[in-house]
């Protein structure tokens, strides 16, 4: 479907949508219902349409629908929050186009979307960048570092990111059995987010990198079009993946980055006092998220295993010896060396 279809549809189908998003998610794990999440939203005089390609399991549904009642508190109900999950606005691409045409208000969407429209977010996206989920938080939700960069494509695509979540560390599962060196995944075709850096990284590793979208995959394992993915635990089980690829091998290649993104037009708008219960919610929001990752990682850690997942630890030598050229290659400008140069300092 084209971008312009894809928009009109959705903002016919939006109200709908409200009462079905949560039952009728398109996603493999589809989730038990949100009537708390539709009620909240009927309570605020604007509620703000999000959209989130995870299940309602997942940490990035929960803190945001925590974010969404906070705020409607915090504007005595003047703004809300509506989640819709399982890509039912669309997959990142879409929801990309819809945030920058005002059709969808806010959504989460992976570093790699945001590279393409401006290569400087691709300094986040490079391996190895950050080397802990706590230095990487440091970074992106701090706005005399990231300012300039969250404001950068307000004039060219109407979009202002507000912040990350982070993705966590992101390894290689496969259907076809444990993964060691570089030398294992040869022939093997991994599925990567559709972008150049995602790309050059699995290939880099020693795979054949497939892009497609997060939705896609869980089938294209089934029926053996690629034989593994890249993600983090919580996806590798929320998304079912554990099902269609049993080998779970922590290369840890990168501590990934999603991002909230919001239409200019609307956040610019705001009114003083609502735009700051939403920096003030947002802040809260992103530091729940950070502690909810780790005990949900954990969680899905065992919950694999209880599935018959297996976990093991690889050349770590040996990957990173195969990723580190990519770092030199993508910093290019003063102002990419300069991020990079953030990320690896908060790290000491
Ligand atoms: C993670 C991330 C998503 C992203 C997905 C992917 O789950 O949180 O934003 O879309 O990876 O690999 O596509």
């Amino acid at each position: 479907m084209s971008p312009k279809t894809l928009a009109a549809s959705v903002v016919a189908g939006l109200s709908a949508l409200a009462l079905a998003a949560c039952s009728a998610g398109t996603g493999p794990a589809t989730g038990t219902g949100n009537t708390a999440g539709s009620t909240q939203a009927a309570a605020a005089a604007k509620t703000l349409r999000l959209s989130l390609n995870q299940t309602e399991q997942h940490p990035s549904f929960i803190a945001l629908k925590h974010f969404g009642e906070r705020l409607a508190t915090a504007t005595n109900g003047r703004l809300g929050i509506q989640v819709y999950p399982n890509e039912t606005l669309g997959a990142q691409a879409e929801a990309l186009q819809l945030v920058g045409d005002g059709s969808v208000d806010l959504a989460i969407v992976s570093g790699s979307q945001l590279e393409k429209l401006n290569q400087d977010f691709s300094v986040f996206n490079l391996p190895l960048v950050f080397d802990s989920v706590e230095s990487q938080m440091k970074v992106v939700n701090n706005l005399d570092v990231v300012g300039d960069l969250y404001k950068s494509l307000e004039s060219s695509n109407q979009i202002t990111v507000v912040g990350g979540f982070t993705q966590g560390t992101r390894s290689v599962y496969t259907s076809k059995g444990p993964v060691n060196t570089p030398a294992d995944l040869k022939g093997q075709k991994i599925r990567v987010q559709d972008s150049p850096l995602a790309i050059a990284m699995v290939d880099a590793m020693g795979a054949s990198a497939t892009p497609m979208a997060f939705g896609e995959v869980y089938t294209a394992l089934q029926s053996g079009v690629i034989d593994g993915a890249e993600n983090n635990e919580v996806s590798y089980v929320t998304q079912k993946h554990l099902e269609v690829a049993k080998y779970f091998s922590r290369t840890n290649h990168l501590v990934g980055l999603d991002y909230l993104i919001i239409n200019s037009g609307l956040f610019n708008g705001l009114s003083a006092e609502d735009r700051a219960a939403f920096d003030k919610e947002w802040a809260a929001t992103f530091a729940e998220h950070t502690q909810l990752w780790a005990a949900e990682t954990d969680k899905a850690v065992q919950t694999a295993e209880a599935a018959g997942a297996k976990f093991n630890e690889v050349d770590t030598a040996a990957f990173r010896a195969a990723l580190e050229p990519l770092t030199a290659q993508y910093l290019k400008t003063d102002t990419q060396k300069a991020l990079y140069e953030a990320a690896q300092s908060a790290a000491n």
